[in-house]
């Protein structure tokens, strides 16, 4: 049987960091609010754009299965933030890599994005159709965050992680998966202002409204995650005490801590790093994933679980069978450009360019 092992990782998270004091000095928020609701101390604001970020997980994730851009047959670009429809994202990552043999695809399906397109890579490479590929989960929020309304600005980040996956004989990679969506609830998390729909409309580009229940969401969240890792561990034909670790969404600690409980698992498996960066949307769960292989979190030879919820609403959970490899074969000199502001001096940017494109 074939498989697609994970052989290369790697995170780009912009150095700017906006923390939830810096919050409370245009909101009316607080630090023992924001922590006791989601867990969330920080989070990231990018000064490049979504495509550099990425760029550079990828260089990043290359290096350390120790391949060349030219050895990369097909990147998926998972995120809700593209810097442009057309053309599309993963072309612009093909070009900054050198990437030159690889056909490219974006991923659209909000928080899932990074999972969705690790099964789309791994079917490709599965079915035979590619023998390698980029899976990329980033976003780039910031820009068209609504920052004066408090239900959502405080809950999101900036930030990039990609997987190199290579066709492989032994069983590695993502063993099983299940994929699914509340498209009749879809309107409980959506973001009026972001799409061809408001074209034309009088409208300013990156004007947006949240339309944002989040105690709705919460519950759904839960519910699809719950489900679809009952169904991907049947699948697998594996107990939830056979799981090593479990690398969740990071939305919520609240909601993380309600699946666990759910799923009865050891809150010792569940790597958390939300704290620190928020929610970054398609780029969160490799981001966790990323970090949970460099700091050895993930154990030579287990079972990984990684549940995921977005916008749509869309669910997903894998199994991974993890290999005995958690060292990077090379590093890369590949840096972002260096950032000059600080991350509440990028978003009062943000927030005065908004202002004057309106008046
Ligand atoms: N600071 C201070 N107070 C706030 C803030 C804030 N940032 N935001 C809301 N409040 C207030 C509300 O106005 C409300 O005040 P009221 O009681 O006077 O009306 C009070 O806090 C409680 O609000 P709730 O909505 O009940 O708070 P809750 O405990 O449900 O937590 C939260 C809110 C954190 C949003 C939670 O519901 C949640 O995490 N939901 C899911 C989040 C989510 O899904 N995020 C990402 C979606 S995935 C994607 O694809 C984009």
């Amino acid at each position: 049987m074939t498989y697609a092992a994970i052989t290369g990782w790697g995170k780009c998270l912009p150095p700017a960091t906006l923390t939830n004091d810096d919050l409370a000095t245009f909101l009316e928020t607080d630090d023992e609010w924001i922590t006791s609701r989601t867990g969330m101390k920080e989070r990231r604001i990018s000064h490049v754009t979504v495509s550099e970020l990425a760029y550079v997980a990828c260089a990043r994730a290359l290096a350390a299965a120790g391949k060349t851009a030219e050895d990369v047959d097909l990147i998926v670009f998972g995120s809700t933030t593209f810097d442009e429809l057309c053309p599309n994202a993963a072309s612009n990552v093909q070009r900054l890599l050198g990437a030159k043999n690889a056909a490219c695809m974006d991923v659209s399906t909000a928080c899932t994005g990074g999972m969705y397109s690790l099964s789309v890579a791994t079917s490709m490479i599965k079915s035979g159709v590619v023998k390698s590929a980029l899976v990329i989960g980033a976003e780039t929020i910031s820009p068209i965050m609504d920052w004066e309304n408090r239900d959502v600005a405080v809950l999101f980040g900036d930030g990039s992680a990609a997987l190199y996956l290579e066709q492989s004989d032994e069983e590695s990679g993502v063993i099983t998966e299940a994929l699914g969506c509340y498209g009749e609830s879809r309107d409980i998390l959506s973001v009026e202002g972001w799409g061809m729909k408001y074209a034309n409309k009088g409208r300013v580009l990156g004007q947006t409204n949240w339309a944002f229940l989040g105690q709705e969401i919460f519950k759904k969240a839960v519910a699809g995650m719950a489900q679809a890792c009952d169904k991907a561990l049947a699948k697998a034909e594996l107990s939830a005490e056979q799981i090593t670790n479990v690398v969740p969404h990071q939305a919520n600690l609240r909601i993380i801590d309600t699946l666990v409980k759910r799923l009865k698992m050891d809150k010792e498996k569940v790597f958390v790093n939300i704290h620190k960066y928020g929610n970054m949307s398609a780029a969160t769960i490799l981001v966790a994933f990323v970090e949970a292989i460099e700091e050895s979190f993930i154990a030579k030879n287990s079972y990984v679980l990684l549940p995921a919820f977005g916008g749509g609403l869309t669910w997903s959970a894998h199994v991974v069978k993890w290999g005995n490899r958690n060292h990077a074969l090379a590093t890369t000199d590949v840096e972002l450009p260096e950032c000059d502001k600080s991350g509440l001096e990028l978003v009062t940017d943000i927030i005065n360019a908004k202002k004057s494109v309106i008046n």
